[in-house]
Parts: structure tokens; sequence; C-alpha cells
């Protein structure tokens, strides 16, 4: 099945376009809204606004947490050049999971790159290391708690390394070509089709004898259009009887709107803001490209206000660069009343970027070394 809601808006996991009806999302793929979460789940600004919108059998991971048996957290990242703030949205997760007390387990697509968009393993390291683990540590990920690797190398020790790419290669015995064309559409290869069993084993092997020793909840974190992958994942685990899993848990956060609208992508450098842009280029970006919800004039913007939820740099604001909810609100009112201006909006997410860059920019400096050394071990 090709998940094509209709029309205007399609979200897979090679594809996502238009204006996303994220209710329309949650009935087809029979998620549950994130609601009635514990109080320190509601600390974190991610799923307090409800950025964190939905998820399936979530239940486990709450239930795991308040009776403090042990839980993991497991997702990937494909290594698609700068890392930017639709980026940090996961690497908030992952950091507070980890503070949670959550085990830990991170993969580089690497083969799934490598399969589907950019075979050059090398450039995909290095922007694996220096852009992705390097702004992770410097956001506060311990490296020292967490199980980092690429698909291409999971272990130096060979019977981890084992297990996982037995489970994959296992797992191909159970899928079919249908769910294999509902990851990855209608020009799927064996390269593709490789890299789907390949995350279904990111996201079920920690639950094996080699890693966590027994099957243990797992929550995957991810963007929505990776919930294809989730269901394959959790339709492969219930048959295959040779491994007992305890079904996977997954959540999902609505996309960060790239500056011109749409998704915020790697791809086109007037899309996002990366956490190596300097203040200055920030700065520009944000006033040369970021869409406005205010009025066209400044007397219509008076009398009708702006529009929020729309607009792009209240949205950056919403997705944590203002963690206090009152300022925010206010924000927003004054905003929707027409009290607040487009320009002035945009220069309160100027300023909140530019403090927030330049302290990471230090962190960052910190963070290479802790990395250098991590990947000496
Ligand atoms: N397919 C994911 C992406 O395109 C990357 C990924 C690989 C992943 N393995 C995973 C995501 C396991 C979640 C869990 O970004």
């Amino acid at each position: 099945m090709v998940l094509e809601m209709n029309k205007d808006f399609i979200v897979t996991p090679w594809e996502v376009k238009g204006e996303i009806d994220y209710g329309k999302l949650m009935a087809e793929f029979g998620l549950k809204p994130t609601s009635g979460l514990p109080a320190e789940f509601e600390k974190n600004a991610l799923f307090r606004r409800k950025i964190v919108f939905a998820h399936r059998d979530f239940e486990k991971i709450l239930a795991a947490h308040s009776g403090k048996k042990p839980f993991a957290m497991m997702t990937g990242l494909m290594p698609s050049g700068k890392f930017h703030f639709g980026h940090k949205l996961v690497a908030d997760q992952i950091i507070f999971y980890q503070k949670l007390g959550a085990r830990v387990y991170l993969a580089v697509a690497d083969v799934e790159a490598y399969n589907s968009r950019n075979p050059d393993l090398a450039q995909l390291r290095k922007t694996a290391v220096e852009e992705y683990l390097t702004n992770y540590a410097a956001l506060g990920l311990d490296l020292s708690k967490c199980d980092f690797y690429f698909q291409s190398n999971r272990s130096s020790d060979g019977r981890k390394a084992s297990a996982y790419y037995a489970l994959a290669a296992l797992l191909a015995r159970h899928a079919t070509f249908n769910e294999f064309r509902a990851v990855y559409g209608d020009d799927i290869t064996p390269g593709k089709m490789a890299s789907a069993l390949l995350q279904a084993s990111d996201m079920l092997h920690p639950q094996l004898q080699e890693f966590e020793g027994k099957p243990i909840p797992t929550v995957v974190p991810v963007g929505v259009d990776q919930d294809p992958h989730l269901r394959l994942a959790r339709d492969l685990s219930t048959r295959i009887k040779e491994y007992s899993f305890t079904q996977l848990s997954s959540t999902y956060h609505s996309f960060l709107p790239g500056l011109k609208g749409g998704k915020m992508s790697s791809s086109d450098e007037t899309s996002y803001i990366a956490l190596t842009d300097s203040a200055e280029e920030a700065e520009k970006k944000v006033k040369k490209y970021a869409f406005s919800g205010g009025r066209d004039t400044i007397e219509e913007h008076r009398k009708l206000g702006g529009n929020p939820g729309v607009d792009v740099s209240f949205q950056m604001l919403k997705y944590g660069l203002e963690p206090d909810d009152k300022k925010l609100q206010s924000i927003h009112d004054e905003y929707k009343s027409g009290k607040l201006l487009s320009g002035e909006l945009k220069q309160i997410l100027i300023e909140k970027i530019t403090a927030f860059l330049k302290t990471h920019h230090k962190k960052r400096e910190q963070a290479k070394k802790t990395v250098e050394k991590y990947l000496e071990n």
C-alpha cells in the first residue's frame, strides 16, 4: 500500500510533500495521540507541546519506566549532509531518553544510504561523525552510555555482529514483496530490500541474547514518514518463531517546517539552519527565507493579526528555542492579535538562535575531542 492519503499531501519514507494532515495520518496508520503522560515526560517541551504527537504501544515504555524496569531506545539516522534544527528534534529526544535511564542504541544507516542514495561510504562515515555524532555530544549525549554503530560495521565483537546480521537475513523469509513496496515505493530494488531488513534488525536486535540478554520494551522515536519501517518490523517480529520479542513501541514527531515551508531538508541549504551555521548566516537566512504568517501590510497586520500556525519563526520557537510556555503563549497571542509584527517576531527568533549557536559552537569544540576519543576505543 502506498500511503497517499489524498492528492494534497504525501508522507512516505521516500517522499514528504504538501500540507500534512496529522489527524488523517494517525487514523490511516492506527496511531494513538500522546496524552496523559507522566510528569517526567510532561516536563519535556516536545511531549508537552505535542510535537511528539502520536505513538504505538508506548504504554509498554511508560510501564517499564514507572516500574523501574529496563527499556531501550533505538533510532537511526541517514547521514545526509549538514546537521540542522530538524535533526536536533531527534537528538533532543535521544538525550531525554538517555537521562531517563533508557539503554540507548543509535544506528548510522550507511548501508541504507549506500543502497538508496549515495554510494560513497567514506563520505557517509565522515558526515555521520563530524555532523551527527559531534552535534549529539555537544547537545549533551553521553557517548559512554550509548551504543552507536554503523550498519556496515555493527561490532568488533564477532558474536554480536553475527547476531545482528543473522537476524536481518532470517527476517527475509517472513517478508513479502508488497511490504517492501510499502516501505520504499515502486522503484524497490534488492539493495533497498536489504536495507529495510537491516532496519528491522536495528530495531529488534537490542532484545537479543548478545545485546540486552532478554526481550525488553524498546521505543523507536521517529518522524511519521518512517512508520512503514515500523509496521514491517513489528509484523516480522511476530512471524519469526525462533525469537521472542517484546513488541516494538514507537513515537512520532511532526516535522519542523523548513524555512520556506515544507520539510527542513539537508539537500536545500535555504530550507534549514544548520547547527554549524554562524550567527550571522542564521540571521540572514531567517530574514531572507523564513516564511511569515504575517499580513502584506502593517495596517492589515494590525487589524487582522498574523497566523502563528504557519509562521516558521514562531514554529522554531515552539520546537524548543523558547523553552518557557508562558512566554511562548504571549508571543503567540500578540502575533495573532496583530500587536507583534513579523519583523519583530523574526527578531525574537534571531536573538534566541544567536544565543544558542554561540554556546553550541563552544560545546562543539569540546565535543570534537570527546568524539575522537570515543572512536579510538
Ligand atoms: N530509515 C531511517 C531514515 O531514513 C534511518 C534508520 C535506520 C532508522 N535504522 C533505523 C530509523 C532504525 C529508526 C530506527 O532516516
